[in-house]
């Protein structure tokens, strides 16, 4: 089974003993989201048929065996750290699912989208079901603290995918405020993944700060490489609707920063690109005027100093691997 890192590939114990972790999340999802009506099964079935990258999980699991002591066998994850894994995926599920809807997008981890194949109404309700099956089971493993941090992300969140159609076609918009955006909308759940995952295993409360900053910064990145694959990626191996922030009027870094550099003409001529929908004039002039090198030096930069925050913990297989999936966040294709 694939992911962000292909752990089938990965011939060390520590990639077998996530495996097999991520496996048994798996289950607990399926469990959560049975339902005794057919019609809701069929649903959940369809969003659960692909699985996506896994990051959210992966990074809880990971970050719980990194912050634990060796051996790094799997004995030191609890059902806690499994349940914690599941839900922040099922929160992500949530956001996905009423993002496609925001952006109309058709294709989501290689198939259609439930907005597509259902239309909206099921797809919001579809998504309503997600999120609260995801603090119901959040519930199950009695930790009040837990609940009550997953449901600030939850808000800083969707604050976020807010602040971002505020902006919708906002020509002016800086790199503080895209920045302030990818912050909430995407850096949020994944850096409390780490924190979560590593307080799990370990009471040292330096331990899951500096796994927090860890997510956090690595969540920048995975958006800053989110927003390159929308303009510079492939469909087909990206497995979703692309050019979907153009169209919606979102602008990321690579535009944001071509156009803070643009002279007055230049600017005009990249403002009837933006208001055409212009995709692949676009794509070439962020290309020419170098914003989507700088944007990957940027996304690079942030991943670095990303691991940095890894020093805290013990060295050991789990902290290798996480090292690994740090550099796999601004490598993916997909
Ligand atoms: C997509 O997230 C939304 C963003 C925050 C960029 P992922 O790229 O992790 O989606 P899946 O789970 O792999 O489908
Ligand atoms: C969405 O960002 C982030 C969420 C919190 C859902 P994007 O709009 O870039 O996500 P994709 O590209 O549709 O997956
Ligand atoms: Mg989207
Ligand atoms: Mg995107």
């Amino acid at each position: 089974m694939t992911g962000i890192l292909n752990l089938t590939n990965i011939s060390l114990p520590i990639a077998t003993v996530l495996d097999e972790q991520l496996e048994e999340v798996s289950l607990i999802l399926e469990r959560q989201l049975a339902s005794d009506l057919s019609a809701v099964n069929t649903l959940c079935q369809h969003i659960e048929q692909y699985q996506g990258k896994r990051l959210r999980p992966m990074l809880v699991l990971l970050s719980g065996l990194a912050a634990g002591q060796a051996p790094w066998d799997g004995s030191g994850l609890t059902h806690k750290h499994r349940v914690v894994a599941a839900v922040v995926e099922l929160i992500h599920l949530a956001t996905l699912v009423h993002d496609d809807v925001l952006d109309e997008a058709q294709i989501r981890r290689r198939v259609v989208t439930l907005n597509h194949l259902r239309g909206n109404e099921t797809a919001v309700m579809l998504g309503d079901y997600l999120i609260s099956n995801a603090f119901h089971l959040c519930s199950s493993i009695m930790e009040p603290a837990i609940n009550l941090t997953l449901g600030e992300i939850t808000n800083t969140l969707c604050a976020g995918e807010l602040l971002q159609l505020h902006h919708r076609d906002d020509y002016d918009i800086d790199e503080t405020t895209y920045f302030e955006i990818v912050r909430r909308k995407t850096a949020s759940l994944i850096g409390e993944c780490c924190r979560l995952g590593a307080m799990l295993s370990n009471d040292d409360v330096t331990v899951s700060e500096a796994m927090g900053r860890f997510g956090t910064q690595l969540g920048i990145a995975f958006q800053i490489q989110d927003d390159l694959l929308d303009i510079t990626g492939d469909e087909n191996i990206v497995g979703k609707s692309l050019g979907k922030d153009l169209d919606a009027g979102k602008l990321t870094l690579p535009l944001i920063r071509c156009l803070a550099v643009a002279d007055e003409s230049q600017r005009a001529e990249v403002v009837a690109l933006i208001a055409k929908r212009d995709a692949d004039q676009l794509r070439r002039r962020l290309i020419a005027c170098g914003s989507v090198e700088k944007t990957r030096e940027q996304a690079t930069q942030l991943v670095e100093d990303a691991k940095t925050e890894l020093g805290f913990l013990d060295q050991g297989p789990a902290r290798e691997l996480l090292r690994s999936l740090a550099d796999a966040v601004i490598s993916r294709q997909f």
